[in-house]
């Protein structure tokens, strides 16, 4: 059947049916999907519209019906640890046995991001949450800003010409066989959910220690405090304070943070709260390191967890190479459960 590919500007994505028909035909009977992941579709459109990123789509159709979509981005601050202008493919989707439209939407994609001076090519990219294709633990389900993904996407990855750079693992928690932790008892910090009264205040001293903590990392874009400003605000609809926790010294200052969601894509009876949550995020200052920080914001996490009938936590994610946050959730007894990777396509 002859694929036919068409172009969709990005601020309209998501008003677009035939882009936003290829991810209803792929998970038509699967229970793992979460509908609400599609909400980033409409972030990104907005985003596009107001001149903060440029984006635009391009769908595949075999016999009239949509079967393969993507999108380029092109976040102005990308640039690769050399510092080459990078450009992201996101929201790829494609039907089962209709490798040719994906590929044909990836390629079409990574051109229309060459035409525009970049250079180097990652995907999948969404924004500064949601990235990677999921390569192992396909029957576990979506959890809130993952990626999620049928088995034979990375074989089309690999096909149109996309090689690994970063892999990143996910690790559960159950209610069940909840660790015990012993935090130290004279750790000389103390451990607060965040206050959302105090918005600049806390954006202000969370922004200066994530990027102490964090910044120029491989897999995070480096970003300006309007920019986290922006992501806090998108993360203020689906945010528990009790589970946004900041660590800090006698002196007030800021040692560690911790960042758990309640997982709002989770499918759920009509008014029901969520009954999982993921651990997106954990930092501790470099002073601080190997002092027990990240033990006393666990164990409050999870006393807050279960009291508020928490049945599982994923932790995502955390990269492969990434030695103590993964020494630290095995030694407290997270399973192993799914696996992602970010690629790039070489020149
Ligand atoms: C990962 C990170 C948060 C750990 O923070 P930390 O404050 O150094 O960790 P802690 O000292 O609280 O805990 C680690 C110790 O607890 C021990 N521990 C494990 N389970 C325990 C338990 N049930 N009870 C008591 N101690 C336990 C570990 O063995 C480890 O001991 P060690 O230092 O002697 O090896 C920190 O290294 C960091 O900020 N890294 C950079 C950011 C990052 O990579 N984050 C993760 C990805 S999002």
């Amino acid at each position: 059947m002859p694929v036919t590919l068409s172009p969709v500007d990005g601020a309209q994505l998501d008003a677009r049916t035939d882009f936003l028909a290829v991810a209803a035909a792929v998970y038509r009977d699967d229970a793992g999907w979460a509908p609400a992941s599609e909400h980033v579709i409409a972030a990104r459109a907005e985003d596009a519209a107001a001149g903060r990123i440029q984006m635009h789509g391009f769908v595949a159709s075999a016999g009239g019906r949509p079967v393969a979509r993507a999108a380029a981005i092109i976040e102005p601050d990308a640039v690769t640890t050399d510092g080459r202008p990078e450009g992201w493919i996101g929201l790829f989707e494609c039907v089962r046995g209709e490798d040719e439209a994906g590929m044909g939407v990836l390629g079409a994609c990574a051109q229309w991001l060459r035409e525009r001076g970049r250079e180097a090519i990652s995907a999948p990219r969404v924004d500064a949450l949601v990235s990677g294709l999921v390569t192992s633990g396909f029957d576990e389900s979506q959890v809130v800003f993952t990626p999620y993904n049928p088995d034979y996407y990375p074989d089309i990855f690999a096909a149109a010409g996309f090689t690994t750079t970063t892999r990143m693992h996910a690790y559960r928690f159950d209610a069940a066989t909840a660790p015990h932790i012993r935090v130290p008892p004279r750790l000389g910090a103390g451990v607060r959910g965040v206050r959302l009264d105090d918005w600049d205040g806390e954006l202000a001293r969370l922004h200066a220690f994530q990027e102490a903590a964090f910044g120029g990392h491989v897999a995070r874009l480096s970003r300006g405090l309007g920019a986290t400003d922006l992501l806090a605000r998108r993360l203020v609809p689906v945010l528990d304070p009790d589970l946004c926790l900041i660590a800090e010294d006698r002196h007030g200052a800021t040692v560690g943070f911790l960042l758990c969601l309640p997982d709002a894509w989770q499918s759920r009876p009509k008014g029901a709260s969520p009954r999982r949550a993921r651990l997106v995020s954990i930092g501790v200052a470099p002073t601080w390191r190997g002092k027990g920080a990240a033990l006393a914001m666990g164990a409050t996490l999870e006393k807050r967890l279960l009291d508020k009938g928490f049945e599982s936590l994923e932790a995502s994610w955390i990269l492969s190479d990434n030695e103590r946050p993964r020494t630290l959730v095995r030694a407290l007894g997270g399973s192993a459960t799914r696996s992602c990777a970010v690629y790039e396509l070489a020149d």
